[in-house]
């Protein structure tokens, strides 16, 4: 959580800082502000609680010339979204300015002994210890910023990317990180910093990812030094990005969450492309195929994450179990992490997360790899820490997402679970090699098939209307459909903050079957599949109980669509292609009925794109 921004250089340093604050919104936005270093060795904090956009008014009477700056915009962990919470935060003194992305845990401790010795704390943050702890050693050392930084970052336990200014230092910053991902861009004459690369595009495409317990020292006109906590200089390895700023504008359309939506043919496209040869009968994913005998003698698989790439684990379940025949579990990283779990060299474990940064899924990543297991990572960041920390993996290619609410890095994620069933199947001889061909030769007329559901936009658009102001909704789903349907709530909680629940549909019967009247829709996946007549039953259920429902069905059904009040229809395809279609009627449902409440769909209310604290 939390965008941290740094510059020095040429350029106008608040200007730079403050476009790359919107670029990093996404990551947080309770509260957003900036420390600048002007020439005289002035350092100014100017800082507010909200958007960024308040940031720029707030500013606008102010003096922002600067040679060196920090800035950051904030996803509280520690102290109410305000002002005085908000970053940068300052030592005591006024000589230093520091910006934060993670949380420091013994925080209480190292608080009560830098009180003891008479420091006065201004906010409510774990951040704060951290700017008057550095400021503390400092003095008390005589020594140098980055000497004061390494020995603070030597006392302190948790996750944190930190970038410090010194008042009188306009050609210096100081950078620092662990757990929390922090990256260097590397200009003409000038230097960025960032907590990933998307603020600095534009100018340069070389980067320097910092490694964990490294510290940066960044000063004008000298080259970049990297120096562990240890005191020792690291190799710099210079990366070139593959991004593009284009990939990060909204191209005409009023969110990024409808731009996303109606990206995904592309970006299934971008998926696919060069993973199926062969006309359909061969898989080629090189993490797979490099690492054949890993998943040829795993005795079961086990796949981590979190929220929405958590619904395309269990979608992977279903597809590796079905075509595979090995026994995979599913798991909340947050709660693997600390269940004590049981893992050897005989499991794989696929970690996915879409941003590959966030916490409970690297943590649950790195204790599988610490127990012998094989870990496989599915990210679409390029570069972040998941693909980092893991044996091996593979990318999903759908491009940067920034909506908070993700959609084309879901289908992209199930995509990629599903050529990977399709190639271990393929290695495992699990399955027939016509049946594997058929299926991608489907899976290449993918995009094809998105660009028809997309067509659907107008008609869930008036929809929407019908159902904006409903205070529940159930979503109802068997087998392949199942996760769509808990995919589905969780796209209408997070950006309109109406209830809804996923359930498997014969589940409901046990219970939430109580809650349904005519003021609380159901929006029931039911393509035609092999538990279509058993669907049709749960459809029936709901009718008798008098609520309203919205079907997802097969082009052609006659049979719900008699009793259901709205149908939706995608094209026909193999079962367990199902979901990459079935999902993109929710999206836009959801997006809908958020944009007449209202609401802000890219960034939704208390949330982030991604989740790097526990
Ligand atoms: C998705 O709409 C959510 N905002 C959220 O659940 C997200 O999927 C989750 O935080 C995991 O993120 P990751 O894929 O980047 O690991
Ligand atoms: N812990 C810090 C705060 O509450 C930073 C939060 C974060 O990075 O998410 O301000």
């Amino acid at each position: 959580m939390c965008g941290i921004v740094g510059y020095i250089g040429k350029g106008n340093v608040y200007d730079i800082l403050i476009k790359g604050l919107h670029r990093l919104e996404y990551r947080g936005y309770d509260s957003a502000g900036i420390a600048l270093v002007d020439k005289d060795g002035k350092l100014k904090v100017y800082k507010t609680k909200g958007k960024v956009s308040n940031l720029e008014d707030y500013c606008q009477d102010k003096n922002t010339e600067a040679g060196a700056g920090i800035a950051h915009t904030r996803w509280a962990t520690h102290g109410e979204p305000s002002d005085k919470n908000a970053h940068p935060h300052y030592s005591e003194d006024g000589n230093l300015a520091l910006v934060h992305n993670g949380t420091i845990e013994n925080y209480k401790i190292l608080k009560d002994a830098l009180e003891q010795h008479g420091c006065k704390f201004q906010s409510e943050t774990d951040t704060e210890v951290l700017v008057q702890l550095i400021e503390y050693i400092k003095v008390k050392n005589n020594c140098s910023l980055a000497d004061a930084v390494r020995e603070a970052m030597n006392q302190v336990v948790g996750a944190y990317a930190i970038a410090v200014v010194e008042k009188d230092k306009p050609d210096t910053i100081i950078a620092a990180r662990k757990s929390s991902p922090l990256v260097i861009g590397i200009g003409d004459d000038e230097t960025f910093l960032a907590s990933d690369a998307t603020p600095f595009v534009e100018y340069t495409k070389d980067v320097v990812y910092l490694k964990d317990e490294e510290i940066a020292i960044i000063k004008q006109g000298e080259p970049l030094k990297v120096l562990t906590l240890d005191n020792r200089e690291s190799k710099i390895d210079v990366t070139t990005l593959e991004l593009s700023i284009s990939q990060l504008e909204k191209g005409g359309y009023p969110h990024f969450m409808l731009k996303e939506i109606f990206e995904q043919p592309d970006t299934l496209r971008d998926c696919i492309r060069g993973r199926i040869i062969d006309g359909g009968g061969k898989i080629n994913i090189s993490g797979l195929n490099d690492n054949k005998e890993k998943f040829c003698e795993a005795k079961r698989i086990v796949i981590v994450a979190c929220g929405t790439s958590w619904h395309a684990a269990l979608l992977g379940k279903y597809l590796i179990q079905d075509m595979c025949r090995i026994p995979v579990e599913v798991e909340y990283a947050s709660e693997f992490r600390y269940s004590n779990p049981v893992l050897d060299d005989k499991d794989v474990v696929i970690a996915i997360s879409q941003s590959g940064e966030t916490a409970d899924t690297l943590a649950a990543a790195k204790i599988a790899r610490e127990m012998g297991a094989f870990v496989f990572g599915i990210s679409n960041s390029v570069g972040s820490s998941i693909p980092r920390e893991t044996d091996s993996g593979t990318y999903i290619h759908v491009g940067p997402e920034i909506g908070v609410a993700s959609t084309k890095a879901f289908t992209g994620q199930v995509m990629v679970l599903t050529l990977l069933a399709l190639g271990i199947a393929q290695m495992r001889n699990t399955m027939d090699e016509a049946k594997i061909k058929e299926i991608g030769r489907e899976v290449l007329h993918i995009p094809e098939y998105v660009q028809e559901v997309l067509k659907l936009n107008d008609t869930i658009e008036r929809l929407s209307l019908i159902y904006t102001y409903a205070r529940n909704f159930l979503y109802l789903g068997r087998g392949y459909s199942y996760p769509v349907a808990l995919e589905g709530a969780l796209k209408l909680k997070e950006i309109s903050y109406i209830h809804a629940e996923g359930y498997p549909a014969a589940e409901m019967k046990h219970g939430p079957i109580a809650l349904i009247d005519a003021e609380m829709p159901s929006v029931i996946i039911a393509p035609q599949d092999h538990l279509y007549e058993k669907i049709v039953s749960n459809v029936q259920q709901v009718k008798a109980r008098g609520g309203n429902i919205i079907a997802i069905v097969t082009k052609g059904d006659t049979v719900i669509r008699n009793i259901a009040d709205h149908v939706l229809e995608v094209p026909e395809l193999p079962e367990c292609l199902t979901p990459i279609i079935t999902s993109i009627p929710l999206q836009l449902l959801s997006y809908y009925i958020a944009i007449n409440k209202g609401k802000d769909v890219d960034m939704p209310r208390n949330l982030a794109k991604s989740v790097t604290v526990e």
